[in-house]
């Protein structure tokens, strides 16, 4: 479908080459396999969104779309645009984007610069901003208001002061963005200074019609791990200390549901049951943890005769979320300091990768790519991802905006 209404950006672009005319953005539905074949061309860059659109090809919603600045019949010429979107998410991402600018013009991450940019001439740059913001305008218009009359407002009238809760995103502790916001995730640092007036990562004021709720500031460091070395044909678990086991006592491998409210009641980050049981995930078991937790809601801690069929609770795991990045990292406290982060998330990537998973097609060749993002501030989980292997290659944020245009 192409946007019916274009926004004009004369003051924002520069001028144009006039042997070179500059079409405004149209925004495109988009068939996502052709667009995972396009996307495997940018890799590593592109690998947020392909990973996303691999899941959703996987898990199919009926509430999510694929949309470009390119029609099927366009060979695209860069820059263009791509995007997942889902405004159904419960207070989880909802737009992942990818540019074409990405793969040709990042500046790396580097810990004086702290902020990875895109290294493109001005009108360049100038036409990638028009194409995001033509993007939020074509998601507010076409999108917003199917999922706004959807949910349920707590209080008298929405609006962006009035938050509203949908039933996925009533979690404790959960502050959902006011019911007019996007919340995009991945959003590559160089994209989202395209967004601020001066083009300048940290600067207060966003373009004109834009307001910016939250980003983060430092960013995340995406990290990039070269997958193939966890995902080998016959590669085994990574060995563990005495005492601790990947499979529960019954031999079963993976995260069980059983788990899930424990595993939620460690993050800070939404992640609904019913997303983490779409996701694979580790656990590392101890021995000496056999029992139910007290944080099992099912109730098997207080009833013996359900604690074999429940089965034993882990102390620690890792997940491959929606976006293919390695997340929810986590070793209890009295557990850690043993190399139980680094088997655990080795074991979250050897399963998650495996051929003919969610995504790795029987046979594929080619480098295996898996990404995670981790605060600057986070010494402990920057350790962890360097000492297997990951390296630090651009900067990205979760915002959360609304567009009034
Ligand atoms: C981050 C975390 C998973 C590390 O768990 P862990 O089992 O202690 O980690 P490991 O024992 O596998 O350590 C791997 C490496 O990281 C280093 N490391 C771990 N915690 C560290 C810390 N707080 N500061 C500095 N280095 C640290 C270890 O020293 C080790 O390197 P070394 O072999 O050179 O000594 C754990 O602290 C945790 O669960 N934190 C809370 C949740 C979190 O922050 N998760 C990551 C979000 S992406």
């Amino acid at each position: 479908m192409k946007l019916k209404h274009h926004i004009s950006f004369s003051n924002l672009n520069s001028p144009m080459d006039p042997e070179k005319p500059y079409l405004e953005p149209c925004i495109h539905d988009y068939d996502p396999q052709a667009l995972i074949t396009l996307l495997k061309s940018h890799l590593p860059h592109s690998v947020p969104l392909l990973r996303r659109l691999q899941h959703g090809l996987a898990y199919p919603s009926s509430t999510s779309r694929i949309l470009t600045t390119f029609s099927g019949a366009d060979a695209p010429v860069s820059p263009w645009l791509a995007a997942h979107v889902d405004l159904f998410t419960g207070g989880e991402t909802q737009i992942v984007i990818y540019s074409s600018l990405e793969a040709q013009t990042t500046s790396p991450f580097t810990e004086r610069d702290g902020v990875s940019t895109l290294l493109a001439p001005p009108e360049i740059l100038g036409q990638a901003r028009a194409q995001l913001l033509t993007l939020l305008s074509h998601i507010k218009a076409e999108l917003l208001p199917v999922y706004l009359s959807s949910i349920q407002p707590v209080g008298p009238t929405p609006n962006s002061s009035s938050p509203v809760l949908n039933p996925a995103s009533s979690q404790p502790g959960l502050i959902p963005p006011p019911p007019g916001a996007f919340f995009i995730g991945n959003l590559h640092t160089g994209l989202f200074s395209l967004l601020k007036a001066s083009g300048e990562y940290s600067h207060p004021d966003p373009v004109p019609g834009l307001r910016i709720h939250r980003f983060n500031n430092p960013p995340y460091v995406k990290y990039l791990f070269r997958g193939h070395q966890f995902v080998s044909p016959g590669s085994a678990s990574a060995p563990l200390p005495a005492g601790y086991r990947f499979t529960d006592k019954t031999g079963r491998l993976g995260v069980q549901s059983h788990h899930l409210d424990l595993i939620r009641s460690r993050t800070s980050i939404p992640r609904s049951r019913e997303t983490l049981n779409k996701l694979p995930g580790a656990p590392i078991y101890s021995d000496r943890e056999t029992q139910p937790h007290p944080s099992d809601s099912s109730g098997a801690a207080d009833n013996p005769h359900d604690r074999s069929a429940v089965g034993e609770m882990p102390i620690a795991w890792a997940f491959l979320g929606v976006d293919g990045s390695l997340a929810t990292l986590h070793v209890e406290p009295e557990y850690r300091g043993q190399g139980l982060a680094m088997a655990v998330a080795q074991e979250a990537m050897r399963l998650g990768m495996a051929e003919g998973g969610i995504w790795r097609d029987h046979g594929e060749e080619g480098e295996v790519w898996v990404h995670t993002n981790a605060l600057e501030s986070n010494i402990a989980s920057r350790r962890v991802m360097e000492k297997l292997g990951a390296e630090p290659a651009w900067t990205c944020t979760w915002t959360v905006l609304e567009w009034d245009l």
